[in-house]
């Protein structure tokens, strides 16, 4: 392929790349905005492989790494539960960050391109700053999956002088930056850039050890944005447009979600940096809480099903839990249901809802779920007082009313779905156990509220049994 041939191809997969993050801006358009990014991604990688850069000789290589990498991809997109898909996430940033180190090395002790005077100098900064983004992003993304698959629990690790201990690290960073510089021959400039990663890899570690359970999702989208920059690092190590290009789409959006997590959330961006937001074990009951206040009121899902039959209007506010359950497919049978005899039901979405940004849109459209009937937390909460019955499936951090009115709690400040205001709101879950940011939730024993115990799916089923019936 001729370098203006491959040119024109870089520039389509642009487009098409661009064109896919406006698709996936809204549910209506996501699906034909990952097409638009797979043809982008197919057309991306043929124009590099069989373009300029690469020799025939290499060709073999390049497809024998593309079967190993693509099987392996291929077995983890198919083997990995839904709910699993935040961490696999988290892995896949890990590798962005892994090949930008890797590139950086391979850059640095590759001798085939002279680089003389300020080419040198540039190229050197290019590989000092694409191995600091590359090492960060890759043990930062390796905690996380840990954090969101459980590996490791939820509280943050605080050390004591955690901020100097950054500070005194970058400054650190930043003397090997220059001796990085100053070196004249490859063995000399490799001392500091193997310190300099060996830092960044421990910064890395530090920062996502430090974030409580709650501001996971700002993390989430944060070691997103980091994964592009990475990426757009190793374009400019390896002089590829397309690679800087794609890197900096992925950098800048993902730098947007962290700004609407960081908004969603009521935090600033470098407070969550400096961590320790939703300090409890996610784990723990909340029998084993501060102050569980009161009595629970529980019932059944035949009595369940009588409250949904005498309303007029319902909210339904899924979370992490209905995720588990896989209860979406169920939970929209009820809807038409009950939206066939008349009962206006709408959905709550909580921007933070579940373990990834979109994650609850994501399962009610698989569930086919129409989209004018799912609305966000600023546009339903102000209805929650005219509303009969809120219907909590799964969720819990996301409607704790301690947020807002209690200001000692871990997660106060945080907007909620206010559930507790409409006339009766029900709760299901399995057992008394708190969320994912480990805070004991009052609403459980709020007078108008109820709980349903049990699997999502399963009660589910059986409300949706006794409404037929
Ligand atoms: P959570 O607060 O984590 O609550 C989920 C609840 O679902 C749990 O209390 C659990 O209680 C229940 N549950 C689990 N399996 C269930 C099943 N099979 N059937 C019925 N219930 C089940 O979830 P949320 O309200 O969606 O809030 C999200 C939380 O995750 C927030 O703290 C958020 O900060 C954090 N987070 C979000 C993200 C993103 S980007 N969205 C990323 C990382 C972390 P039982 O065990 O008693 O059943």
């Amino acid at each position: 392929m001729s370098a203006s041939l491959a040119a024109v191809a870089y520039i389509g997969a642009t487009i098409l790349f661009i064109l896919s993050l406006g698709g996936l801006s809204n549910p209506e358009t996501a699906r034909r905005g990952n097409l638009y990014g797979m043809v982008g991604m197919a057309l991306a990688v043929l124009a590099t492989v069989f373009g300029p850069r690469v020799t025939m000789a290499g060709v073999p290589w390049i497809i024998g790494a593309m079967l190993i990498g693509g099987s392996i991809g291929l077995y983890a997109a198919r083997k990995v539960q839904m709910t699993q898909m935040p961490e696999l996430v988290a892995l896949m940033h890990s590798l962005v960050g892994l090949a930008a180190c890797l590139v950086g090395f391979a850059s640095y002790v590759d001798t085939s391109i002279e680089f003389t005077g300020a080419e040198k100098a540039i190229h050197e900064i290019e590989i000092y700053i694409g191995i600091l983004i590359g090492a960060v992003t890759f043990s930062g993304s390796v905690v996380a999956f840990g954090k969101l698959s459980g590996k490791i629990g939820g509280k943050p690790l605080l050390l004591p002088g955690r901020h100097w201990i950054n500070l005194f690290a970058l400054l650190v960073v930043i003397w090997f930056g220059y001796a990085f510089l100053q070196a004249h021959d490859i063995a000399a400039g490799m001392t500091p850039l193997v310190v300099m990663t060996v830092i960044a890899l421990l910064f890395g570690i530090h920062m996502v050890m430090a974030i409580g359970g709650a501001d996971m999702p700002v993390v989430v989208s944060m070691l997103n944005s980091y994964s592009g920059w990475a990426a757009a690092a190793t374009g400019f190590m390896l002089s590829n447009d397309l690679l800087i290009v794609t890197g900096a789409l992925v950098g800048s959006s993902g730098a947007i979600l962290s700004y609407i997590m960081c908004r969603a959330m009521n935090r600033n961006f470098i407070s969550v940096i400096a961590g320790g937001f939703g300090t409890g074990d996610g784990a723990a009951p909340a029998a084993a809480g501060a102050q569980p206040a009161g009595e629970v009121t529980s019932v059944s899902a035949a009595e369940t099903a009588e409250l949904l039959s005498a309303a007029k209007s319902v909210v339904i506010i899924p979370g992490y839990g209905m995720a588990v359950a896989q209860a979406q497919h169920t939970v929209y049978e009820i809807t038409r249901l009950l939206r066939d005899r008349g009962v206006n039901v709408r959905f709550a979405i909580h921007p933070v809802a579940g373990r990834m940004p979109g994650h609850m849109n994501v399962l009610l459209a698989e569930a086919k779920v129409p989209y004018d009937i799912v609305l966000e937390m600023d546009e339903i909460n102000e209805d929650f007082p005219a509303t009969d019955v809120s219907m909590v499936i799964g969720a819990n951090d996301i409607v704790n009313p301690g947020a807002e009115d209690d200001p000692n709690s871990p997660i106060a400040g945080m907007p909620v779905l206010q559930v507790w205001k409409s006339k009766t709101s029900i709760v299901m879950k399995r057992s008394m156990a708190s969320g994912y940011a480990g805070v004991d939730n009052p609403l459980f024993y709020k007078e108008n509220n109820r709980m349903l115990f049990g699997d999502a799916k399963k009660m589910l089923d059986e409300v949706l049994g006794v409404l037929k019936g």
